[in-house]
């Protein structure tokens, strides 16, 4: 298994992040001033995934009450499919399970087959549909929410995928 480390994201990252964030989202990504403002938010959390020292992918997570809202995954293409986002995601509901965070939730567009493969597979549900959310396109956001993460069916889910990664 290539060891991947994860941890925090730090303000050094943002280069490398915006480079992912313009391959991965064209003209659309986000910018400086807005990664730079998330680090600063006390609700946030934000993770990367190194290659070595170098970021290759990120999440971002909001804590609301006993709720985290999914803000931003994403992965360098030359890194996708090897499981990186599993790690990430994994790595953000450990961090749920030590906040005492039942529930999470994202936004993803109608159109995005592989997040939404992913997303299933770790157990979201779609609940809704927010019509015209993302401006560039006009394009639908399906609201997407897990069940409790404390409920035993969900910590099963959690072990199953903990070991899916290990043996990769
Ligand atoms: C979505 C994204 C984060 C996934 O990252 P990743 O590291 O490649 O994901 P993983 O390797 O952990 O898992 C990908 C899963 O999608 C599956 N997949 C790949 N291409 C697919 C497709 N076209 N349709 C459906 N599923 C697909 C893979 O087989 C895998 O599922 P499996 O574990 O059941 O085999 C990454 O593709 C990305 O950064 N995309 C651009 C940004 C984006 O869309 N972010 C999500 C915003 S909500």
């Amino acid at each position: 298994m290539q060891n991947f480390k994860i941890r925090e994201m730090a303000h050094e990252d943002i280069d490398e992040i915006l480079q992912i964030e313009e391959l991965c989202y064209g003209a659309h990504h986000w910018s400086r001033e807005s990664f730079q403002t998330e680090l600063s938010n006390k609700i946030s959390t934000y993770k990367c995934i190194l290659d070595d020292k170098k970021c290759i992918g990120y999440m971002g997570i909001w804590k609301i009450m006993d709720e985290a809202h999914v803000t931003n995954l994403s992965i360098h293409p030359d890194y996708q499919n090897k499981k990186l986002a599993h790690r990430l995601l994994l790595s953000m509901i450990d961090e749920c399970y030590k906040e005492k965070i039942k529930y999470i939730t994202l936004e993803v567009r109608v159109s995005n087959e592989r997040a939404i493969h992913l997303y299933e597979k770790f157990g979201f549900k779609s609940l809704g549909l927010r019509k015209k959310y993302y401006q560039d396109n006009n394009e639908d956001a399906l609201i997407m929410w897990s069940e409790n993460i404390f409920d035993k069916k969900y910590k099963d889910l959690y072990s199953e995928l903990n070991k899916i990664v290990e043996q990769n």
